[in-house]
């Protein structure tokens, strides 16, 4: 079995099935008295039982060794850097990029959490985390808080999962299922990027509305991987995290040992460039929801949990219309992050691997620079070519980390490239 096969998901609703043996995976049943190869069933629900069918997650997994056989989880000396959350503030945020350590510094050693909406125990909200590290974990994770929407920025990921094994660089994302085992490898010599914890109900695409049946990320681009297990006898570092911490236990053996499993509640990845990206052909443009690649919902209709945004390469073809993205003060709470190249509304300060946040009804839009050039410029077909940018956005006001407040990378003098813009206003002139 090569370490790439995947297979296409048709949607998040519809139920797909691999085996790494040929009939490990019983037919016509879930639970057999007996499972071929010896193999232990084992149920991974992503939703409760009763939910709606076409919200319902979960897998059935045939594997070496059942999940329970494991000693009791130690609470690890080391937790996440930027755990606690720091003072409430209204101010508009923004970081450079946060350097990679130069220890070696795994997937969970590099990670930091930059802001959150809440405590993990809640069945609602995101955590804002970036991972940085610059060698692979030779332990195993898995997170009981809430999926994982995983962005890198620099440096391939290897991440090995219970259900098979998925590759992904900078321009993909990878989402891991609440509570699903995996480990990450480095394929390159660091790695950065930035991680939306999901604590409430999964990602899934976004409705279309009048747009129709195609368009923006469409279904068959999401690759889920195929069974891939490890039969490994030797110590392993089991770490979970759980409401906020960090808990270890010490297996006897790898538990990525998913011979054969079929259901819905699956990893997956997706590449960012495969967006089809939709808007104006005539005047002004879209909200940014036009963007929207990945939806939390709440409990609200039409308003996300979170929503996962980005801002892609795209021809700007409108006419007499301010093209940046205008000032705004909006509800939602926006989180930025910029994978590559610049984003159209700043003209400096907000580099790749850096990030920004605006709450709800914090004034913002384009810089000083930006809104000059807008308004002066000779409006002709333009690409904004070479870029990446993304936004989580939230229903929940984003509460920074003490750590995200007192590094050294958050930029002290943000709210500077918007002072000093110049009154134009005339009431003698229309
Ligand atoms: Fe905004």
């Amino acid at each position: 079995m090569k370490s790439q096969d995947l297979v296409y998901l048709s949607g998040f609703a519809n139920h797909h099935s691999s085996e790494a043996l040929p009939g490990a995976l019983p037919i016509g049943q879930n639970s057999p008295q007996k499972v071929p190869y010896g193999l232990y069933t084992e149920l991974l629900s992503g939703t409760a039982f009763t939910v709606p069918r076409a919200d319902s997650r979960r897998t059935w997994m045939y594997r070496i060794k059942p999940s329970a056989n494991h000693p009791a989880f130690v609470r690890m000396d080391k937790q996440i850097c930027g755990g606690q959350l720091g003072p409430v503030t209204p101010n508009r945020l923004r970081w450079n990029p946060l350097q990679i350590p130069e220890p070696a510094t795994d997937f969970i050693d590099g990670l930091v959490t930059l802001a959150a909406t809440n405590a993990a125990d809640q069945a609602s909200g995101v955590s804002v985390h970036v991972y940085r590290a610059n060698c692979s974990m030779t332990r195993v994770m898995f997170n009981a808080d809430g999926e994982l929407l995983i962005v890198p920025q620099q440096g391939r990921l290897r991440i090995a999962t219970e259900l098979g094994l998925l590759v992904v660089e900078p321009l993909e994302i990878a989402v891991i299922p609440r509570g699903m085992k995996f480990r990450v490898e480095l394929l390159d010599a660091s790695a950065r990027g930035y991680i939306c914890e999901n604590h409430g109900s999964a990602f899934h695409l976004p409705e279309l509305g009048p747009i129709g049946s195609n368009g923006l990320a469409n279904p068959r681009d999401f690759l889920a991987p195929v069974a891939h297990f490890e039969d490994v006898e030797q110590p392993v570092q089991l770490v979970q995290k759980f409401l906020g911490e960090l808990w270890a236990t010490q297996l006897d053996h790898s538990p990525l040992d998913v011979v054969a499993w079929h259901g819905n509640n699956l990893p997956y990845k997706y590449d960012l460039r495969r967006f089809n990206t939709i808007g104006t052909v005539s005047f002004d443009h879209p909200d940014p929801s036009i963007f929207t690649v990945l939806t939390s919902p709440s409990n609200t209709p039409g308003q996300a949990n979170a929503d996962f945004v980005i801002f892609p390469p795209r021809w700007m073809v409108a006419e007499n219309t301010f093209r940046p993205p205008w000032f705004h003060r909006n509800l939602m709470n926006e989180f930025m992050g910029l994978i590559k190249g610049a984003y159209d509304a700043k003209a400096d300060g907000f580099s790749p691997g850096g990030a920004s946040l605006h709450n709800c009804m914090s004034a913002h839009g384009p810089d000083n620079t930006s809104t000059t050039q807008a308004i002066a410029a000779d409006l002709q077909p333009h690409k904004i070519d070479n870029t990446m940018a993304f936004m989580f956005e939230t229903c929940n006001v984003l509460r920074p980390s003490q750590h995200a407040l007192q590094c050294p990378e958050l930029q002290a003098d943000y709210d500077a490239c918007w002072a000093g813009m110049s009154k134009t206003f005339n009431p003698d002139q229309v």
